[in-house]
């Protein structure tokens, strides 16, 4: 990878907020609420988020992204990958989102900022990572996105293909919404992501509560490092999000969010 800088990551985010605003003009929702914080999100935003990421896998594994070859599933718009790779000093980094327009403003923000040797988007599914060569890559980073898994299934192909694309010794970093929280983390309603779908519907029917069933799953800590150690990758842990200590107890596990990683074995 040439040398980057945080002055690309200046020149991304002019970029982003352009291809942003772009996208949403086409598609009519331009002016809304929504649309400024999704664009805040996916450029200012993003230093705080990308390094609150990196900063669990720190804390998690021996592994740092620098000099390594970093893979990115679900990448969205792209802004996350494109920080890390300006300012975290990988050696690659490619991101893969399921959605063609996104990897489309994702790989026009990358050109418009002059990042295309930098960084590469390609369209696939986590569930079997076709564009991504085995055992080619150091860390598998899932941000935010694992819980548009909706099914076991779905899950555990994705976690194969995980698993598949590391290099022996190689790390998954997952970080997402955990179902042992108190409000669903969409909707800001409570407690309708922990009921039965059935339950779901009609608390949210008499209340006008909200909530994602079948849109997304949420799993709880404990029910993630049990998939991730069942799909083979070893050295488990899990850490809440907004600590940076181990806390004990079973309290530890109620948090908003929270990481999990695995190492892919050797041989
Ligand atoms: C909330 S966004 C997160 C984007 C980015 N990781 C970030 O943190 O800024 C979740 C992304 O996951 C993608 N996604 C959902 N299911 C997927 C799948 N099966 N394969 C690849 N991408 C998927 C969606 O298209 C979406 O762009």
């Amino acid at each position: 990878m040439p040398e980057v800088s945080t002055d690309h990551w200046e020149a991304a985010v002019e970029a982003y907020q352009a291809q942003l605003r772009a996208y949403f003009d086409e598609r009519g929702r331009g002016d809304t609420v929504a649309t400024q914080r999704t664009i805040q999100i996916n450029s200012t935003l993003v230093p705080k988020r990308g390094d609150a990421l990196v900063g669990h896998l720190e804390r998690l594994t021996p592994t740092t992204l620098r000099d390594r070859d970093v893979l990115e599933v679900g990448s969205g718009f792209g802004a996350l990958g494109t920080y890390l790779a300006t300012t975290h000093g990988p050696r690659s980094l490619v991101g893969i989102d399921q959605q063609a327009d996104l990897i489309g403003v994702a790989t026009r923000a990358v050109h418009g900022a002059g990042l295309d040797d930098a960084i590469r988007f390609a369209q696939g599914d986590m569930v079997d990572l076709a564009p991504v060569a085995d055992g080619s890559i150091d860390v598998v980073l899932v941000n935010n996105a694992f819980l548009y898994l909706t099914t076991r299934d779905a899950m555990t192909a994705a976690l194969g293909a995980f698993r598949r694309v590391l290099r022996p010794g190689g790390w998954l970093l997952m970080y997402h919404a955990n179902r042992w929280r108190w409000t669903e983390p969409f909707t800001g309603d409570p407690i309708v992501h922990l009921l039965p779908a059935p339950a779901a519907r009609q608390v949210c029917r008499a209340t006008g509560w909200r909530h994602n069933h079948g849109r997304v799953k949420l799993l709880s800590p404990p029910a993630t490092r049990r998939l991730v150690r069942r799909a083979g990758f070893a050295d488990v842990t899990v850490e809440p999000a907004g600590t940076t200590g181990r806390r004990r107890g079973p309290g530890r596990h109620v948090s908003g969010f929270f990481a999990v990683a695995g190492r892919r074995p050797n041989g």
